[in-house]
């Protein structure tokens, strides 16, 4: 059974309080919205967000990720702010979205 993106919707054997999921829910919203620009082929701000550890590397301003703090996250802060994906591309990111990754992020441990 493959438990899907909606929180809410708990599977039958998941544990009452689901933890966000890098590669189930996080990467399939990066791959639709960010990677094709910070993947293999193109890496604006030299930032890979294909893997964990690329995030936490981050590019040319330093880490894009802050584990266990998502408002000193730059990834949040300029997805917040609509500055990524860049103004006028699409598609954008959704609120519910933005929710889930503050919720990894607060989730995350250095
Ligand atoms: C159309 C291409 C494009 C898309 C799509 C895109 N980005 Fe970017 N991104 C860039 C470019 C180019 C830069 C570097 C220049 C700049 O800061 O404007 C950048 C810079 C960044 C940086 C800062 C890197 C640094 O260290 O300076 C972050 C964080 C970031 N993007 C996150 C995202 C996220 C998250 C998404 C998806 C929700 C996304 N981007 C989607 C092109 C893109």
């Amino acid at each position: 059974m493959i438990c899907g993106l909606a929180a809410d919707h708990a599977c039958a054997d998941d544990k009452p309080l689901k933890a966000v999921d890098f590669e189930k829910d996080v990467l399939p919203i990066f791959e639709t919205k960010c990677i094709r620009c910070h993947g293999a082929k193109r890496r604006g701000g030299k930032l890979d967000m294909r893997s964990l550890d690329a995030l936490r590397a981050g590019g040319v301003s330093g880490p894009a990720i802050k584990a266990g703090n998502s408002r000193k996250s730059l990834l949040i802060e300029l997805i917040h702010f609509n500055e990524m994906p860049p103004k006028k591309e699409n598609p954008r990111v959704t609120k519910e979205e933005l929710e889930l990754l503050r919720k990894w992020i607060d989730a995350l441990v250095e």
